[in-house]
């Protein structure tokens, strides 16, 4: 497969249908990106990278970041994991917060807002410093220096955070959160606001294309049947009220973020990472869902 020429045909195509959307606003420091922005990056399992477009221009990967906690997370728990989240599609926006009340505390799955919550509570209890440690853990999956935490779009949203600090104290009133509210909203915000191109977002998604096994970090980071259950729940919760849509018209588990980032995988073929800012109204890039249709319309293949 000659996957260059196929992420050429994809990038065309979009720039010439050009889908618009909106800009995420309620962090104020993403809403002043360019929003024509578009890039796309593959990477295969022998390493080989192919890009299109603005693949090189980091961007702020916001919720992409709750796959690569999920993933420090749950080896460290396993299913006991399970006992304060669940693995269940919310059908309702990201920040929603109706569902968890009638659900008493215990989140839909780790992907919405109150669930990677309570992943990063869980990441707190069990790493000493968890901003630096996430971000060298992602450099590790990406195998290079390559994350840093933009500290304006950290504040940024730190200063709107009435929606999530809101979220932390519902789950506190449930006893499903054990560290101080203000240092895990902290962590959390820091990690969303890793910034990243393309490439090593590819890069750092590819041992989940690869039973678990990192080719950049040269060694298995998930066992193979804890990387089935990510996948199983990027392909039920990545696009939170839209994951359905999502499994439809791509067929890819995939996480996205409203920094317009979309980082989906090829199991056993390739990873894939493409951006663009301008959001539809569940949040999720217009242009990047349309560039995986596109793509695997063209391959003929997902996992379907
Ligand atoms: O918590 C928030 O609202 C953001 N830091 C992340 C939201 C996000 O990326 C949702 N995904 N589409």
């Amino acid at each position: 497969m000659d996957y260059q020429t196929l992420i050429e045909e994809v990038y065309q195509e979009i720039q010439s249908e050009n889908p618009r959307g909106k800009v995420a606003d309620y962090i104020p420091e993403i809403a002043g990106v360019n929003p024509d922005q578009f890039g796309m990056a593959l990477v295969d399992l022998e390493g080989n990278v192919f890009g299109v477009g603005d693949y090189q221009v980091p961007f702020s990967i916001q919720s992409i970041s709750k796959v690569h906690t999920l993933t420090m997370v749950f080896p460290k728990f396993n299913t006991q994991l399970w006992s304060r989240v669940n693995v269940e599609p919310s059908g309702n926006p990201f920040n929603s917060i109706a569902q968890l009340e009638y659900e008493k505390g215990i989140p839909r799955n780790p992907f919405i807002n109150a669930g990677a919550l309570v992943i990063t509570d869980a990441l707190c209890s069990k790493f000493d410093h968890p901003v630096e440690q996430i971000s060298t853990f992602i450099n590790d999956l990406a195998g290079e220096n390559c994350v840093r935490v933009n500290q304006e779009v950290m504040n940024s949203e730190k200063n709107h955070a009435a929606r999530n600090t809101a979220l932390a104290y519902f789950l506190k009133s449930y006893q499903n959160f054990d560290n101080p509210i203000e240092q895990v909203l902290d962590v959390y915000f820091s990690h969303c606001a890793i910034e990243m191109n393309c490439v090593d977002l590819a890069r750092s998604f590819s041992f989940l294309a690869n039973d678990g096994y990192s080719i950049f970090a040269k060694r298995e980071i998930l066992t193979e049947s804890h990387a089935r259950r990510v996948n199983a729940l990027m392909l039920t919760c990545g696009f939170y009220d839209e994951a359905g849509e999502f499994a439809y018209r791509v067929g890819m588990p995939g996480k996205s973020g409203v920094g317009g980032g979309v980082a989906a995988v090829m199991p056993h073929k390739f990873s894939i990472a493409v951006w663009s800012p301008e959001l539809n109204e569940k949040g999720n890039s217009v242009k990047s869902i349309r560039a995986l249709e596109l793509l695997t319309d063209k391959l003929s293949f997902s996992l379907f």
